[in-house]
């Protein structure tokens, strides 16, 4: 056990990948009335950051039920996904082809993607030094990277509002629409998240520059869009 108690490694893989099969049926549903519909609007503003031609291929890793790839669809890209949990695979409802596998082993070929979405994902991996390392591997030279994740506001007014909604509003919430211990989870799993400056050193150490990170929701959720080194 790590922070607060939470799980590490091995069995934080299982505990995560169990609790998504669980909570896939109803995991649309509880995202929209959880976030007041927000999330879409910062994937749009992802999607947008990454600046990407139509008709160029993007991964959107821990696709999860689909968003990201709907989106990236909507505006002329070739989204693929990929996840560990079949039930969120099979609980999508986009169109785009999508692969069981994971994040920290992605079964793609090196340098195949423009581009790469991640939306939700990074404190639920195990590791994120291996998982940006895959990022990089996967993308091509120039490729473009854009990462939407929680947040924790630093003004005390926000800070307070937002610590009553998300560590004991949400998990009531969700507790009534889906699943107590995963909407309990989902504010404590904060806890595994680096700091921005943290996150910032991480990408550039695995071969990412002009990261661009800000917050959004003021402060509740952070992007991350950055480009892969290299000559395009
Ligand atoms: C909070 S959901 C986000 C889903 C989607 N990206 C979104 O924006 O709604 C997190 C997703 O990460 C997936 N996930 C967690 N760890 C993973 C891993 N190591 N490899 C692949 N998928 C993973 C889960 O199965 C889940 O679908």
């Amino acid at each position: 056990m790590g922070p607060n108690n939470l799980p590490q490694n091995a069995d934080k893989e299982r505990y995560v990948r169990e609790m998504f099969d669980r909570i896939s049926p109803r995991y649309d549903l509880a995202n929209r009335i959880l976030t007041f519909g927000l999330d879409q609007i910062w994937r749009k503003q992802v999607v947008a950051g990454l600046g990407l031609r139509k008709g160029q291929r993007v991964l959107d890793v821990a696709c999860g039920t689909g968003d990201f790839l709907t989106m990236l669809s909507s505006v002329g890209l070739i989204p693929v996904g990929v996840d560990f949990s079949f039930g969120m695979l099979e609980h999508s409802h986009s169109t785009a082809p999508k692969v069981q596998g994971s994040a920290l082993e992605l079964p793609f070929a090196t340098e195949s993607f423009d581009g790469l979405t991640c939306g939700f994902a990074l404190r639920n991996f195990t590791s994120l030094q291996p998982v940006f390392a895959e990022f990089r591997r996967v993308l091509k030279p120039g490729g473009r990277l854009g990462i939407l994740e929680v947040s924790t506001p630093s003004n005390p007014v926000f800070k307070f509002g937002h610590n009553i909604y998300f560590n004991k509003l949400v998990p009531r919430l969700g507790g009534v629409i889906s699943d107590r211990s995963a909407y309990r989870y989902l504010p404590e799993s904060v806890a595994y998240l680096p700091t921005s400056a943290g996150l910032r050193g991480m990408l550039a150490d695995e071969g990412f520059e002009a990261i661009d990170l800000r917050l959004t929701g003021l402060g509740a959720a952070q992007t991350i869009l950055c480009t892969r080194k290299g000559a395009q």
